[in-house]
Formats: structure tokens, C-alpha cells, sequence
């Protein structure tokens, strides 16, 4: 995952820099780009018919279907430690403003579902 994050920074530092420029504003989210960066969010937020095999589930929040501006505020107050939980600080931290946007774009559309009922 790790790894996975610095390949990510890397490709990101290496746009041009007009690009750059753009995302540093507001990046846009892509639904489609964030579809690939959300494998380490599904144990947990568990959405589109995804078993997880984590049985506490029912404790995480539902963010699929949510306002794609209220994931990304919730993942910049977890990176800045403005809010605090031990399993979503280190996650955000991880987090680059692009990523997030990609990410939130994706839940934002992806149905309202529970992995269990
Ligand atoms: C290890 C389990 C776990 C993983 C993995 C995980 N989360 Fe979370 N997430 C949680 C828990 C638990 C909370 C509730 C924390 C709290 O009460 O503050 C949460 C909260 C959130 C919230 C706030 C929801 C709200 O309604 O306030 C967002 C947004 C979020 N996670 C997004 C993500 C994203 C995006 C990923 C992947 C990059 C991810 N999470 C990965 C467990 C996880």
C-alpha cells in the first residue's frame, strides 16, 4: 500500500506543471481513477456487493452515496488531526488532495448498499 502511494506521488510530481497548477486548487475527481485507489477502504467501508470478511463492519460509517465534498472534508480533518481515529489517520495521511477528490468522486456514485445486512 505504501508503495503503492509513493508510485502515486511520483506520478503525480511528474505532471506538467500547467496541471499541477490546476490541481492544487481543486482537483477534480474521476470516479474512474478513483475506483482503482479504494481497494484499502473496502474491508472497512464495504460497498457494491463487497463481502468483507470484517465482522465489524456495522461500526463503520457508509460512505458510499455520500456528497463527494463531505468525504474529501472528512478525510482532510483526519489528515490535519483536526478529527482523530486510529484507524482513518494514518489511511488519510496517506492521502494526497488528488487521491482524495478521486476517491470521494467514486463513493459519491457508488450506490447507497450495505455489505450485510
Ligand atoms: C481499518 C478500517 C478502515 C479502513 C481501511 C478505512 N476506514 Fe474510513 N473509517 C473507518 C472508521 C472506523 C471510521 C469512523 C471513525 C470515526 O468515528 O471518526 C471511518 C471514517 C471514515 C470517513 C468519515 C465518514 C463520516 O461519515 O464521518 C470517511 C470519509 C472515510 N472513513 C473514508 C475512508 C477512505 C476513503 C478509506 C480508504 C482510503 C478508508 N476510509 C479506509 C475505518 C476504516
Amino acid at each position: 500500500m505504501k508503495r503503492f502511494t509513493l508510485l502515486a506521488a511520483l506520478a503525480a510530481a511528474s505532471l506538467s506543471p500547467m496541471l499541477a497548477a490546476a490541481q492544487s486548487a481543486a482537483p477534480a475527481g474521476d470516479a474512474q481513477r478513483g475506483s482503482q485507489k479504494v481497494q484499502m477502504c473496502q474491508g472497512c467501508h464495504g460497498v457494491l456487493g463487497w463481502r468483507t470478511a470484517y465482522p465489524e463492519v456495522y461500526h463503520v460509517p457508509k460512505i458510499a452515496g455520500q456528497h463527494p465534498a463531505y468525504i474529501v472534508a472528512a478525510l482532510k480533518e483526519y489528515r490535519a488531526r483536526q478529527r482523530s481515529h486510529p484507524s482513518m489517520d494514518a489511511i488519510a495521511a496517506s492521502l494526497s488532495d488528488q487521491d482524495m477528490a478521486d476517491i470521494a468522486a467514486y463513493y459519491a456514485q457508488a450506490p447507497l448498499q450495505t455489505a450485510v445486512k
